[in-house]
């Protein structure tokens, strides 16, 4: 591997969200391996936590992140424990001193919706000793509510930021929906 110093960028983040390879492994739903990689939550983290050590022996813990959606099922990449997983990975994480895990929020079931739900990334931001970014549906002033709260260190911003950079008049009407 190329480092990243030498290409001019501060950092790498793993993409271990959304129905991509890594979460491929992570979520029971689809993970049918019967070898170390499959099975029991340690086997199906296994290749993520091995690919996040490798980066960080090739290019240094601070700077690498993460990016996971325990919570997400986009093309059947569901779990069935989502909370056990993304706490599992948040706890597992530590080992490594990694700049930062990013979470996406339990409520993004739909690329374009923002619903309210039972389900917290709390647990898993206190079981991650680092850096912690949160993401998805969230408008200006519940991302500054959730720093001020402790809920995160850092609000992404995906759709809000496109049409408008400043954030500056924001709003997104919330359904409510189980989930
Ligand atoms: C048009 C569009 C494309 C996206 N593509 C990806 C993608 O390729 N991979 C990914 O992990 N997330 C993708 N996302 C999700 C965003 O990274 C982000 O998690 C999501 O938009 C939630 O943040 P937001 O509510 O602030 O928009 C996409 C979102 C949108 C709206």
């Amino acid at each position: 591997m190329q480092s990243v110093k030498f290409v001019g960028f501060d950092g790498v983040e793993i993409h271990g969200a959304h129905d991509y390879l890594i979460d491929q492994y992570l979520k029971d739903q689809v993970n049918d391996r019967t070898d170390q990689y499959g099975g029991s939550l340690e086997n199906r983290c296994r290749f993520a936590l091995e690919i996040v050590e490798a980066v960080v022996n090739e290019i240094g813990a601070d700077r690498v992140g993460i990016r996971l959606s325990p919570f997400a099922d986009y093309k059947d990449s569901g779990d069935s424990n989502p909370s056990a997983l993304g706490l599992y990975m948040a706890e597992s994480l530590n080992k490594y001193g990694i700049a930062y895990c990013h979470m996406v929020e339990p409520r993004m079931k739909t690329p374009l919706q923002k619903v309210e739900c039972l389900d917290s990334l709390v647990p898993m931001r206190k079981a991650f000793r680092g850096t912690f970014i949160v993401t998805s549906g969230y408008d200006r002033e519940d991302g500054n509510k959730a720093v001020d709260e402790g809920r995160a260190d850092l609000v992404a911003y995906g759709r809000m930021f496109i049409p408008n950079p400043d954030l500056s008049s924001m709003h997104l009407s919330t359904m409510s929906r189980g989930c």
